[in-house]
């Protein structure tokens, strides 16, 4: 086992990672007593890989609640909500998902009218209830300490779920989870970009009343032309009421380079859901580690994405190599076959051949780019370290 924390050096003003280029680094620890950088691939030995991967304590920034209903539990709340599904059975789900991403078929579209038919089956405010946690004890399972959920409130309205309803079960399933799994979480809502703005700034003066139990903002579904200008006066309101702000730039979407561009700079995202095609355009790489923008890729979701997935995996190595804030995300881990944190992790270890410095460098990268306190931050990173110098 190599040691990864030499204290004798004591306190340290953070160095950039990577090759020598510097993230002004919003969220950094400037004062951490070591860092994950000395890190060396030969660290836990004792382990393998698998042993690894399942062990390292693990942190979870891009995930979409509605993209976590497993089949058997989405035959329940179908049944209880009265709601037939064409599916036959819960296997006919899976069978029905490979379908849609098999080669050729797969693209955002086809992921989006898959994920449709489970979410369409959310009827209650219990239903969310039941669904958050449900993935919480699953990320107990993951050993995933911390994560930051979405949700799309415009998706519950419309299936008849107020947005005091979906919100409040989803709070008491946080607060469940973290008693009975001990799993933290944070939630944030996302507006559909292919919905008016008209309805994202209504809807976010109406969680006014909620403003306690939502952390940040961010903006999902298909990426329509007029993103993301359209929603500038949204992300001006959500700043004044103090949210945390992302969006997602999908990958190889038609201007994609653009799109990165204009939320850091027009909506002031703090953070970029996917964004990987940051990695093709050098300008635009300066500007995310100038700004400390951190990147939440989703390895596993990109194999039911058009393109060759490598060129996917060499866009997230170079990112990293980069120094950027680039983290390991599932996205929709009961969706398309993406899989848990686990499974996301080893696939994209195994595909990428990321080291296991990579990976603490994708952890820390990911308890950096948390929207959770300091001192939580510490302690996150703490248990990666000692996780790393048992
Ligand atoms: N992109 C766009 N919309 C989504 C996604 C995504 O990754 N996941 C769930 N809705
Ligand atoms: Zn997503």
């Amino acid at each position: 086992m190599s040691g990864i924390c030499d204290r004798s050096r004591g306190p340290r003003i953070h160095s950039p990672r990577g090759q020598g280029k510097a993230a002004t680094g919003r969220w950094r620890h400037d004062l951490d007593p070591c860092d994950t950088e000395s890190v060396g691939d030969d660290v836990r030995s004792d382990l393998s890989d698998e042993e690894f991967v399942a062990g390292i304590p693990k942190v979870e920034l891009h995930v979409h609640l509605e993209g976590t209903i497993e089949p058997l539990s989405l035959f329940r709340i179908a049944e209880r909500n009265g709601i037939e599904l064409p599916y036959d059975s819960p296997e006919g789900v899976v069978a029905f998902q490979a379908e849609r991403r098999a080669p050729g078929n797969e693209s955002l579209v086809n992921f989006l009218e898959c994920l449709d038919i489970s979410r369409g089956a959310l009827r209650t405010g219990a239903d969310y209830h039941t669904i958050t946690v449900d993935f919480l004890a699953r990320c107990r399972d993951e050993g995933v300490r911390y994560v930051e959920m979405m949700v799309d409130p415009q998706q519950a309205i419309r299936q008849g779920v107020p947005l005091g309803d979906c919100v409040e079960a989803i709070t008491q399933g946080r607060a469940d989870g973290l008693t009975n799994h001990g799993v933290r979480s944070q939630l944030i809502m996302c507006f559909q970009r292919d919905h008016p703005a008209a309805e994202a700034e209504a809807l976010l003066e109406q969680a006014d009343a909620h403003r306690d139990s939502i952390v940040g903002i961010g903006l999902d579904n298909y990426e329509t032309p007029g993103f993301p200008a359209l929603f500038a006066a949204t992300y001006e309101l959500a700043r004044r009421r103090e949210y945390r702000l992302t969006s997602h730039c999908d990958v190889n979407q038609p201007d994609s380079i653009r799109h990165i561009r204009a939320c850091i700079e027009d909506l002031g995202v703090e953070r970029i859901d996917h964004g990987l095609n940051t990695a093709t355009d050098p300008s635009l790489v300066d500007l995310v580690l100038e700004r400390g923008i951190a990147l939440t890729a989703c390895p596993t979701f990109y194999h039911g994405q058009q393109g060759a997935a490598e060129s996917r995996l060499d866009m997230y190595r170079s990112l990293l190599d980069a120094g950027t804030m680039i983290s390991l995300n599932t996205d929709d881990p009961a969706q398309f076959g993406s899989g848990w944190l686990t499974n996301t992790i080893s696939e994209a270890m195994a595909a990428a051949r990321f080291s296991r410095s990579d990976l603490v460098r994708f952890m820390h990268n990911a308890i950096d780019s948390a929207w959770t306190d300091e001192h939580h931050r510490r302690d996150l990173t703490s248990e990666l370290l000692t996780f790393c110098n048992r």
